[in-house]
């Protein structure tokens, strides 16, 4: 797996993976814009030609934040997650930040075991920040400290 700079040509494949992966997809401005904003850092995961996920992050002052990650189905539990994420704490390092900080779905057993193989802790709670069922879903917010 190489990590490689977004460019629009991976847009189509980017929104398949994600229309597959989050019950609230981006749509594709939200990419574009996010590409154009030079504080993000939006990088593809390729593997043998194919698109297999992508992450985007950014580094504000001390802080990182995780916007997205995601890989597609055909490709999990193959450690990509785990290499983008390995990615992002060493850039986010190299930026200055003391710690990298995320939203996610309480119900999301696959990221937050994923995080948690990190270190990342719990630090809050957004009450009902996802739409859907029952009034919508909570998220956690975790953070890793890098120094
Ligand atoms: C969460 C996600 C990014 C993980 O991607 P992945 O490439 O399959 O993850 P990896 O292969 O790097 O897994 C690393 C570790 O995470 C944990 N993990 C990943 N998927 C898991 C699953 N389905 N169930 C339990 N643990 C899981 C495991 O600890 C795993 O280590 P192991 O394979 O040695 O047991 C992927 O499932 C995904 O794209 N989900 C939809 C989008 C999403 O939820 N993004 C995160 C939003 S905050």
């Amino acid at each position: 797996m190489e990590l490689v700079e977004f460019s629009p040509d991976f847009l189509n494949d980017i929104i398949a993976i994600e229309n597959e992966s989050f019950p609230n997809p981006w749509k594709e401005k939200m990419f574009l814009d996010s590409a154009a904003n030079r504080l993000v850092e939006f990088k593809v995961a390729v593997e043998n030609g194919k698109t297999a996920g992508y992450c985007l992050f950014w580094v504000a002052g001390d802080q990182s934040e995780i916007l997205s990650i995601a890989v597609s189905l055909q490709f999990r539990r193959r450690s990509f997650a785990k290499q983008m994420l390995e990615y992002i704490i060493g850039r986010s390092k190299e930026k200055g930040a003391q710690c990298v900080f995320l939203d996610v779905r309480a119900g999301n057993a696959a990221a937050v075991k994923l995080y948690d193989s990190f270190g990342f802790e719990k630090t809050g709670i957004r009450k009902k920040y996802y739409p859907g069922a029952g009034g919508g879903e909570d998220a956690l917010i975790l953070r890793k400290k890098l120094k």
